[in-house]
């Protein structure tokens, strides 16, 4: 029988550094798209997914991602004290049920295969999802419950994916394509960061991941890949071709949040949909575009 997935690793130890001087002191993880870290954004998706199990794969200086889904203490007795119940019931939601969170860290940052090996145990022989908070999918259902609702269909290991420009396939981990039915596409093969010129497709994977436990084993090689890091890609590109590997066109609006550009995107789109501040920000957005050219 297929096994559900429960369990959702989020890589958190990375370095951050397109986004110096910001994340010198701060992860990256807790930027805030509006009103909310990036972290919560993918929390929320997961559990909106049906995930029961949060691991954090977390690294040297990431006490403020721990310290953002525990209680603070002063802070709600403040708000307590002062019948502040909207703002506390904000801060309040935000905690998993207790033994629900794990945290795992990884020493140093090798590389996002490297990442997700360091939860080997954790995960041990149950499928898993990956979600890398700094990619912001904002859709109407949430990407992972996309995800998983073809997973339920089909089985195996099932990636997000979008067309990109052809000159961009070098930013990403990009599919080798086989036949695709319900924009459900089997991957043929997997290559990271192809340049345009020899990249198999244009259909890159964005970072959300159904995984089954085997990818461990491959990663247990420890093989350097582009940039000399651990690279998710080689470990699944060894899983691809026996239709049992599949990317996933999903419906909804992908942000790459570790990217500047793309943080700023992320922030003006959730902005003009926010109830309190949606006209506002709007009003502005009009003024700046009448003065481009
Ligand atoms: P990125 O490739 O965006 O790397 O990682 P980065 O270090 O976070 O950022 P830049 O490129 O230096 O600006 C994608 C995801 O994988 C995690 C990151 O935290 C991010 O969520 N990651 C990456 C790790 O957890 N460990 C690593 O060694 C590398």
């Amino acid at each position: 029988m297929r096994k559900p997935v429960r369990k959702a690793i989020f890589p958190v130890a990375g370095l951050g550094t397109r986004f110096l001087p910001a994340t010198k002191a701060m992860p990256k993880e807790m930027l805030t798209v509006v009103d909310k870290p990036l972290i919560q954004y993918a929390v929320e998706e997961a559990v909106a997914a049906g995930i029961e199990e949060l691991i954090f794969v977390t690294g040297r200086g990431k006490g403020a991602l721990e310290d953002h889904f525990d209680h603070s203490f002063e802070l709600e007795a403040t708000l307590k004290a002062r019948g502040k119940t909207a703002e506390l019931k904000i801060v309040e939601s935000l905690i998993p049920t207790a033994g629900n969170l794990v945290y795992t860290r990884q020493q140093e940052p090798r590389g996002l295969g490297h990442a997700v090996w360091c939860a080997r145990h954790i995960t041990g022989d149950e499928p898993f999802a990956v979600l890398l908070a700094d990619d912001l999918v904002h859709a109407g259902t949430a990407c992972l419950k996309q995800m998983v609702d073809v997973y339920n269909k089909v089985g195996g290991s099932i990636v997000a994916v979008m067309d990109v420009p052809r000159e961009h396939t070098n930013r990403y981990g990009i599919l080798k394509t086989g036949a695709e039915k319900d924009g459900c596409v089997e991957a043929l093969g997997l290559v990271e960061k192809p340049k345009p010129e020899v990249a198999p497709s244009t259909l890159s994977i964005i970072g959300r991941y159904i995984l089954q436990p085997e990818v461990m084993q491959h990663l247990d090689k420890q093989e350097p890949g582009a940039g000399g890091e651990i690279q998710l890609t080689d470990a699944m590109a060894k899983m691809c071709g026996n239709g049992q590997f599949h990317g996933y066109r999903f419906q909804g609006r992908r942000f790459d949040c570790g990217d500047k550009a793309g943080f700023i995107e992320a922030n003006i789109a959730l902005a003009l949909e926010h109830p309190q501040i949606g006209g506002a920000v709007k009003e502005s957005v009009k003024e700046f575009a009448a003065k481009l050219k």
